[in-house]
């Protein structure tokens, strides 16, 4: 009864089987591509350190421990929103790197498909001498602060949500005697690590296809 006499087996000439294969194939394909995430871009568009404005050197402004900044976050993503966890910002004055100078937390929110969103605050910095800072710049260099970033995101499928990512970034941003940012078109934050999750997948969906074939 069991035998309909088509000889199940997987022959390269058994037809269900060959089309099996490619369903399973295609399924596979759209499955990875449906659930396919990347993190959203995270950068740092403006940075102002009114102490360092060489052409500002009144007694307020010799106290002014403010740092100004706009953090742009962009989720590239055309169908797929994140959830961000409340987000932390990290201030150091470059090289010191074992001593924030300023916190700063961004609350958590949600983003949608391609949308972007800017962020602008302000933060005091805290136990900062500025001495080396004004030297440099008062010789013609620039000043270094690095930003960091921390948080966990979620990302939203059609209607269900992933679990959380970590994603943890950061670059260092170069300002100059005006108390500006000398990059105008913004610093990148980047993992300090190489991104594995996505070739762990690449590396989940080859396995698959090579069982499949
Ligand atoms: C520092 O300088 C900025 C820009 O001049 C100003 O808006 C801010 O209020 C100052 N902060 C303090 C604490 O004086
Ligand atoms: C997120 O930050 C806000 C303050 O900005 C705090 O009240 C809240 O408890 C934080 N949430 C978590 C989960 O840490
Ligand atoms: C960093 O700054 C802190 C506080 O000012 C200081 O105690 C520490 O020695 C500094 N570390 C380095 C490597 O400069
Ligand atoms: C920033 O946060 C860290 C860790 O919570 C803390 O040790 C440090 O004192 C904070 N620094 C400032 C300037 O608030
Ligand atoms: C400092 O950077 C600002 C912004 O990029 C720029 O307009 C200015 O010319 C720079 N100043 C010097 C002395 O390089």
């Amino acid at each position: 009864m069991s035998d309909n006499g088509e000889g199940g087996g997987c022959g390269p000439c058994s037809s269900i089987c060959c089309r099996f294969i490619i369903t399973s194939g295609f399924a596979a394909l759209f499955l990875w591509l449906a659930l396919r995430t990347s993190q959203p871009t995270c950068s740092i568009q403006d940075l102002y350190v009114p102490i360092l404005k060489k052409t500002d050197r009144s007694i307020g402004n010799r106290n002014n421990n403010s740092i100004f900044f706009d953090l742009k976050l962009d989720n590239g993503m055309k169908e797929k929103g994140v959830y961000y966890d409340n987000i932390s910002l990290t201030f150091f004055y470059d090289p010191n790197t074992s001593y924030p100078i300023a916190n700063y937390t961004v609350p958590g929110f949600h983003q949608g498909h391609g949308k972007k969103a800017h962020w602008k605050s302000v933060v005091e910095a805290h136990g900062q001498s500025w001495e080396a800072a004004l030297k440099n710049v008062s010789n013609g260099n620039v000043s270094v602060f690095r930003v960091g970033l921390s948080t966990k995101v979620r990302f939203k499928i059609i209607f269900w949500h992933t679990k959380r990512h970590n994603l943890v970034v950061g670059a260092g941003v170069v300002v100059n005697d005006s108390g500006k940012i000398v990059k105008k078109k913004g610093v990148k934050l980047k993992s300090g690590s190489p991104e594995r999750s996505c070739h762990l997948r690449l590396l989940l969906f080859s396995g698959l296809l090579v069982v499949l074939l």
